[in-house]
Parts: C-alpha cells; structure tokens; sequence
C-alpha cells in the first residue's frame, strides 16, 4: 500500500529519479519530442535543481515498499509538480499525491489551488481530480520557455 509523506533533503536523489523516468516517458510517449525530454532530464531533473526546487516549495513523496514512487511540490497555492513513476501508473498514487496537496493548500488559508500543465497525457488525471480549465498562461523558463500551457482551478474547502 503506498503512503505519502513530507520529503526530506535525503529524498533528493529518489525524486530527480522520478522526475526523470518521467521527462523520458514524456519523450518515449510523444508528448514532448526527444530532445525537449533530453533537455528537461538535463536542466530539471538533477538532484542539485531538486535540492534547489525543495528549498521554495513543500514536497511531498509517496513510497511504496519503502521506495519513492512519486513526488508533488506546493508553492502557496499552486500545484507546481506532480509525477508518478512511469511504472507504477494507475493505481492511485497521483491521486494520493494531489489529494495531500491539495489539503496542503487548504492548510495554507487558500479557497481555490491551481496548476499549469502541457502534458496533454495528464488532463484526463486532473478533470478526475475535479479541476477545471479555467485559462492559459506562457510558462516564463526552462526548457518549455514561451509555450503556451493551460491553467486549471479547482475550488477547496479551507481547512478548519
Ligand atoms: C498524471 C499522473 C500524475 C497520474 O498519476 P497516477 O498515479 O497514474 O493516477 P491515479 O492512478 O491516481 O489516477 C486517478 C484517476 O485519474 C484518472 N486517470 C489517471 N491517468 C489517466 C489516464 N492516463 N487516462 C485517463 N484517466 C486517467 C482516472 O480516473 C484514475 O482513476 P482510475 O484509475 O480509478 O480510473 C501520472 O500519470 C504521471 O506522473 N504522468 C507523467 C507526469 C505528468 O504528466 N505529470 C503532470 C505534469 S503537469
């Protein structure tokens, strides 16, 4: 059974290998070309850039069978990272992930979270969760500099 906890610094080299079993799956399922997968395992997904993200956000991972399995960062109330390993889809991880940010973001006095994707293979993911498109945004750096990206909300109960 998978749990979800607060990550430590000593998570760092599991979560940059999450991040980059995802940016390949990212490449190997066309949803972003090759080389924009290349770039982003170059440029975000080394435990120095996760030891640096961790610094400015709340990250959480999920472990299952004592290994990291997934990860989620929080930043006020934005839900800036949510990845699962490409191995372990499906079987409710993400769903774990979110929820504890999302609660998270509640905790933090929020009435609404948000988050920006372009992985178009993560919509159907946060339509489930009960977000909504409510716009698009130009993400500002890294790799995806300049594209366009949607944004979507969802409303929250602010924690009591
Ligand atoms: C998007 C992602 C985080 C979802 O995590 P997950 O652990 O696979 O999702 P869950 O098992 O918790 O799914 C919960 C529900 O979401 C929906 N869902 C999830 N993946 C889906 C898919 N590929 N197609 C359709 N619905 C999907 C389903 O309703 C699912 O419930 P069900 O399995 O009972 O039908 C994961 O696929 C991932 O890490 N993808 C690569 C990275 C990524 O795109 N991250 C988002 C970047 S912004």
């Amino acid at each position: 059974m998978p749990t979800v906890r607060d990550a430590t610094q000593a998570d760092c080299p599991s979560i940059s290998r999450v991040l980059c079993a995802c940016y390949h799956w990212f490449g190997d399922n066309d949803v972003l070309s090759p080389e924009i997968a290349a770039e982003l395992v170059t440029q975000c997904g080394s435990v120095e850039y996760v030891r640096k993200l961790m610094s400015s956000v709340v990250t959480f991972v999920a472990e299952q069978d004592r290994l990291v399995v997934g990860t989620a960062t929080v930043k006020e109330n934005e839900l800036n990272t949510l990845y699962v390993d490409p191995t372990c889809h499906r079987k409710g991880i993400g769903r774990m992930l979110f929820d504890e940010a999302a609660q998270a973001i509640a905790a933090g006095g929020f009435d609404e979270m948000f988050l920006g994707t372009g992985a178009s293979t993560s919509i159907r993911f946060y339509e489930a969760m009960g977000m909504r498109r409510s716009g698009d945004k130009i993400v500002e750096s890294g790799p995806c500099k300049g594209w366009t990206i949607a944004v979507y909300s969802k409303p929250l109960k602010r924690a009591t």
